[in-house]
C-alpha cells in the first residue's frame, strides 16, 4: 500500500478510535442539560479529518507511548479543536452557517448553546488529560495539561483568533501572517506532535526535530486551508468558501496570491519533512501527513 492510502487508513481508523474514547464522556444525563451535551455530540461526532488527534497517535508511536494512552490525549485534542471551531462560526466571529457539511453548532442550536458546547468541550479536554489512565506519571499529565492550555490561550489559539479579527490591511507583511497562523492554527497542530514526545519522555533532540516539523506543517496547513477558501468549492470542503477576501481576512494568498502562496506551502511541507530526517521508518505516516497537509481537497 503506498503512503497515501495508509494514510487515509490511519485517518479513518484515528476517528473510529477517538469517537469510541469520547463516547462515554458524552452520554447524555437525562436532565434538563441534555441540550449542551446534544450539542457538544453534534460538533465532536460530526466528521472532520482528525488531523491532530492523528498527530498524537503518530508521534505517540514514534516514542514507544501505549496507544490507549495516547487516543485520551488525541480526544482532549480534538474536543479543543471542535470547541474552537464552535466558536469560530458564531456570528460575532466568523458568521459562518455551514460546517463538516452540515449547519454549524449555533445555526443547529443557538448561540447560547454553541458558546456553552465550546466551553464544555474545553472542560472536557483537561478532565480527560488530568485522569491517571491518561498517564501513571503525573509530571507527564501536568506537563500536557500545560502545554495545551498554552497552546490553546492567549498565546496560541485565542492570541491568533484575536488577531485574525482585528487585523487590518495595513498591519500585513508575511512575518505579521505567519505570526497570527502560527498562534491560531500551528499552536495546536504542535501540540498534537509534541505529545508524544512528552508521554515518552523523548530526548531534547527528537523533542526539537518535532517542534521543527510541527511548526512548518502547521503553517503549510493553514495556507493550504486559506487556499481552497479560494479555489474549493463548498461541497468539497464542506463549509462556505470566498469567505476570507469578502471578510478582508488576512492570509498569504490575499498577500502574495495563489501561486506564490502554493509555492509557499510546498516549501514549508518539504522544510516539516527534512526535520525528520533522524527518524526512520516508523515517521513515514508523519512524512505522508506534509504532504497531506497541502495536497488535500478538504
Ligand atoms: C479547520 O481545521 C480550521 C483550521 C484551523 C484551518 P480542519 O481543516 O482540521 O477541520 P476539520 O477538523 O477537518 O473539520
Ligand atoms: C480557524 O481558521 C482557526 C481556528 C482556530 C478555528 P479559519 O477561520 O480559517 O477556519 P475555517 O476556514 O473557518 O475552518
Ligand atoms: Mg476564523
Ligand atoms: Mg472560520
Ligand atoms: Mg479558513
Amino acid at each position: 500500500m503506498d503512503d497515501n492510502s495508509s494514510l487515509k487508513e490511519a485517518l479513518s481508523a484515528t476517528s473510529t478510535a477517538v469517537e469510541r474514547v469520547l463516547e462515554p464522556f458524552l452520554a447524555l444525563s437525562g436532565g434538563p442539560e441534555d441540550r449542551v451535551i446534544e450539542a457538544m455530540r453534534y460538533s465532536v461526532f460530526s466528521g472532520g479529518k482528525r488531523l491532530r488527534p492523528f498527530l498524537v497517535l503518530a508521534s505517540a508511536e514514534l516514542f514507544g507511548v501505549d496507544r490507549s494512552q495516547a487516543l485520551r490525549v488525541a480526544a482532549a485534542i480534538e474536543c479543543v479543536h471542535c470547541y474552537s471551531l464552535i466558536h469560530d462560526d458564531l456570528p460575532a466571529m466568523d458568521d459562518d452557517d455551514l460546517r463538516r457539511g452540515k449547519p454549524t453548532v449555533h445555526i443547529q442550536f443557538d448561540e447560547a448553546t454553541a458558546i456553552l458546547a465550546g466551553d464544555a468541550l474545553q472542560a472536557l479536554a483537561y478532565e480527560i488529560l488530568a485522569s491517571e489512565e491518561t498517564h501513571a506519571d503525573p509530571y507527564v499529565r501536568v506537563a500536557l495539561v500545560k502545554e495545551l492550555a498554552r497552546a490553546s490561550g492567549h498565546h496560541g489559539m485565542v492570541g491568533g483568533q484575536m488577531i485574525d479579527l482585528t487585523a487590518e490591511d495595513h498591519d500585513m507583511d508575511e512575518m505579521f501572517i505567519y505570526r497570527l497562523q502560527q498562534m491560531k492554527t500551528g499552536a495546536l497542530i504542535s501540540f498534537s506532535a509534541e505529545a508524544g514526545a512528552i508521554m515518552g519522555h523523548a530526548s531534547k533532540g527528537a523533542r526539537a526535530s518535532i517542534q521543527g516539523y510541527a511548526r512548518d506543517l502547521g503553517l503549510a496547513f493553514q495556507i493550504a486551508d486559506d487556499l481552497l477558501d479560494v479555489e474549493g468549492s463548498e461541497e468539497e470542503v464542506g463549509k462556505a468558501v470566498g469567505k476570507d477576501e469578502d471578510a478582508g481576512k488576512a492570509t498569504l494568498v490575499t498577500l502574495m496570491g495563489l501561486e506564490r502562496a502554493r509555492n509557499q506551502a510546498r516549501i514549508l511541507s518539504d522544510q516539516a519533512i527534512e526535520h525528520l530526517a533522524g527518524f526512520d521508518d516508523k515517521a513515514s505516516l508523519l512524512r505522508a501527513v506534509a504532504h497531506f497537509a497541502i495536497n488535500r481537497r478538504a
